[in-house]
């Protein structure tokens, strides 16, 4: 995980930013303009996961009172697998603690069984159902949302995966 690092989404990595979203969502998936107004937008926070001074993944999401939407999740197919997903997870959520964000949640399509698991591992629980969301395939969505993430037993749970992550990470390093 050494040759990892996280640092916020700026403009000069959208190019790539991209192309990774072709890879993920085929056509149907966010443009230019749209990276461009969520970097500008105040409520946002976007973050890359920087490998070899390239992004290869990235995470945003909507800072509302105490709540956070996550808006955009994706790591490059290459990639995958390697947990930076759930790096960047992590990484939003410690940033949810510095500005006492209480709850996350967001939206995922029914069939993403990978993401879903993924989310589940995070503790976050499906409670809810858009129906006919995705405007590609009228897709529906689940909502997920995380319990408090300053209750002691969420806490827990952070701090589990962030050890296991560490483990992860020193044992790929050797
Ligand atoms: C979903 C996505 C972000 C995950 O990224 P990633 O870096 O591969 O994820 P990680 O390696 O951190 O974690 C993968 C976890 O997913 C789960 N998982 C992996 N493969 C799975 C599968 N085939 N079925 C179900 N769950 C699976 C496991 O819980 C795994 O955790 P583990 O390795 O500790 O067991 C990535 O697959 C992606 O970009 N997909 C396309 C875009 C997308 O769907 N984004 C989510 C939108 S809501």
């Amino acid at each position: 995980m050494q040759q990892f690092k996280i640092e916020q989404m700026e403009q000069k990595h959208i190019d790539t930013i991209l192309q990774i979203e072709e890879l993920c969502y085929g056509a149907h998936h966010w443009s230019k303009e749209s990276f461009l107004t969520e970097l500008n937008n105040k409520i946002s926070s976007y973050k890359c996961v920087i490998y070899e001074n390239k992004c290869v993944g990235y995470i945003g999401f909507w800072k509302i009172i105490d709540e956070a939407h996550i808006t955009n999740l994706s790591v490059h197919p290459d990639f995958q697998n390697k947990k930076l997903a759930q790096s960047l997870l992590l990484n939003m959520i410690e940033e949810c603690y510095k500005e006492k964000i209480k709850f996350i949640t967001l939206e995922v399509r029914v069939s993403n069984k990978k993401a879903i698991s993924l989310y589940e591992k995070f503790g976050f629980k499906s409670l809810g159902i858009r129906k006919n969301y995705y405007q590609d395939n009228n897709e529906s969505a689940f909502i997920m949302w995380s319990e408090n993430i300053f209750d002691k037993k969420y806490k827990e749970l952070y701090d589990r995966i962030k050890e296991n992550l560490i483990n992860y990470g020193n044992n790929n390093d050797k």
